[in-house]
């Protein structure tokens, strides 16, 4: 349903015929065969960049229509920043910068010379982040409309990465291309709307990830109720769609490791229930499912690009509907886990809904960590805007382990704190535990919550309320939705969890 940057990668060389996409460092520092390249214009080259002030500045860029002295239609220089701060998120943020100019001019082909100083070739890790970055750029919703509009941009773009390794940039772009895929994955189905997107389309979503090699079980409402999940089906049981839920499991470790487990809220709409929301705004929460869809995304990627490690993912798929059927302020339910649960709010569902998917996972599962993602509060929203996720752990280790994997990939989050103190605010006299906090702290009483369901595996929980859907558009997302989560945790996984 998208359409998608094609990227493929030549040899390093003067590109002649149609537009030219070449980098300037900081001072306008060249690489050698672009050097050469630019040669051609005697001068021009030069002239041109210091009449228009450009100085290879990052974010910035110089579009030179049929230059004299090189055979090609148009030139576009983008500015590299400076040569040293070249990190993984610059490369990435490039790639998108310069699908957004090639999609600016309207070309349908285009050649980028990718190569930083004379010194120094561009790694082959790097040059796939480029094509990742483009990709993600790229990366658009098609709407259901019977009309399409007008629009003269072509339907793909082939945009070819001249490096210095070929073979080695090729190999690379294989594995990120599967993780591309699930972040585009993640972001259709965020986009989706909720008519078309209910718990059984989704679970169906989940279940063509067989395709890929994943191996995938739906839980319908009967095995849910023998599990006695009395939790999930309590969200449930106001909606006419029924819920499912979604058991993934990537086997690409070795047999008989700990999985590493990934847990999802799939709220495919969250109307509040009877505690129901005001109007306005409320189609956001058709964006409730995001930390399902992350979930979703993920397995895609790790499949896709044969992760050497058993990676399991579950997603509790429910509509929060206000029904004569729906559960109500007061009702007391009782979890998998036995734990008793006073419902004070029927709009604090997503902790119900992940209170039996936390228990179940580590419960069948044993794994090695748990991980959870979900648009859980609008507290954490407050809290951190959509510059950062929230993130809880009861692990010292694994919570700098997801620290450093925010800082690769540009997908930020920032820890919050788990406490004594804090859990008590969601002691109650009439249950075990109730399903929200008060007025304040309201991300972390949710994270307190989540935490009496993981068992004291270790686990961490990712409040994603703020940056899965609704940022501002930026250089590698233009759509509503923004796929977080996946990259975040692929990169997870590669970087500390692959053998
Ligand atoms: N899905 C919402 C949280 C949310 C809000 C996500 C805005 C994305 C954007 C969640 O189910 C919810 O309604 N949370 C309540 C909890 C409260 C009733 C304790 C909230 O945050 O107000
Ligand atoms: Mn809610
Ligand atoms: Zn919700």
């Amino acid at each position: 349903m998208t359409k998608l940057t094609k990227v493929s990668f030549g040899k390093l060389g003067a590109p002649s015929g149609g537009v030219a996409m070449i980098l300037a460092a900081e001072g306008l520092a060249l690489g050698s065969q672009t050097q050469a390249f630019v040669a051609g214009m005697e001068g021009g080259f030069e002239r041109a960049a210091k009449v228009a002030g450009f100085t290879g500045k990052s974010g910035t860029s110089l579009d030179l229509i049929a230059p004299a002295g090189i055979p090609v239609d148009r030139l576009i220089v983008v500015g590299l920043g400076k040569a040293e701060e070249l990190t993984d998120e610059a490369w990435l943020k490039l790639g998108g910068t310069v699908q957004g100019l090639l999609a600016g001019a309207k070309a349908d082909k285009a050649t980028l010379l990718l190569e930083i100083t004379p010194e120094e070739d561009v790694s082959a890790q790097a040059c796939a982040t480029v094509a990742m970055g483009a990709k993600l750029r790229s990366y658009s919703y098609d709407a259901p409309k019977a009309k399409k509009a007008d629009d003269e941009s072509p339907e793909m773009i082939r945009l070819e990465l001249a490096v210095a390794n070929v073979k080695d940039a090729k190999k690379a772009w294989a594995a990120a291309e599967g993780v591309a895929d699930g972040v585009c994955l993640a972001r259709d189905l965020v986009n989706l709307p909720p008519n078309l997107l209910g718990p059984v389309e989704f679970a169906k979503a989940a279940s063509d990830l067989t395709k890929l090699g994943v191996e995938v079980d739906i839980l319908t409402e009967k095995e849910m109720k023998k599990l006695k999940m009395g939790a999930l089906l309590g969200v449930a049981q106001g909606a006419a769609r029924p819920p499912r839920l979604a058991v993934m499991r990537w086997n690409g470790g070795k047999k008989g490791d700990a999985p590493l487990a990934f847990v999802g809220k799939g709220v495919v709409f969250d109307t509040g229930g009877i505690s129901i929301k005001p109007a306005a705004g409320m189609e956001e929460m058709r964006g409730d499912m995001g930390g399902a869809a992350a979930v979703t995304g993920l397995m895609h990627a790790v499949a896709a690009r044969k992760a050497k490690a058993n990676v399991v993912g579950v997603i509790g798929l429910v509509e929060n509907m206000p029904d004569g059927n729906a559960y109500r302020p007061g009702d007391v339910l009782t979890a998998m886990s036995g734990t008793t649960i006073e419902v004070l709010n029927t709009d604090a569902e997503g902790r119900l809904v992940l209170a039996d998917a936390l228990w179940y996972t580590q419960d069948r599962f044993k794994p090695a960590f748990m991980i959870d993602l979900a648009t859980l509060t609008g507290a954490v929203i407050v809290a951190l805007g959509h510059l950062n996720a929230g993130m809880y752990s009861n692990n010292d280790e694994l919570a700098g382990q997801l620290e450093a994997a925010g800082k690769a990939t540009g997908e930020s989050l920032w820890r919050l704190p788990l406490s004594k103190g804090y859990d008590k605010l969601i002691d109650t006299p009439n249950a075990d535990v109730k399903n929200t906090g008060g007025r304040t702290a309201g991300s972390v009483t949710a994270a307190q919550f989540l935490q009496r369901f993981a068992n004291d595996v270790t686990w961490a929980h990712l409040d994603i309320a703020g940056t899965a859907f609704g940022p501002p558009k930026n250089e590698i997302n233009q759509s509503w939705a923004t796929g977080y989560g996946v990259r975040l945790l692929d990169r997870l996984v590669s970087e500390f969890y692959e053998r």
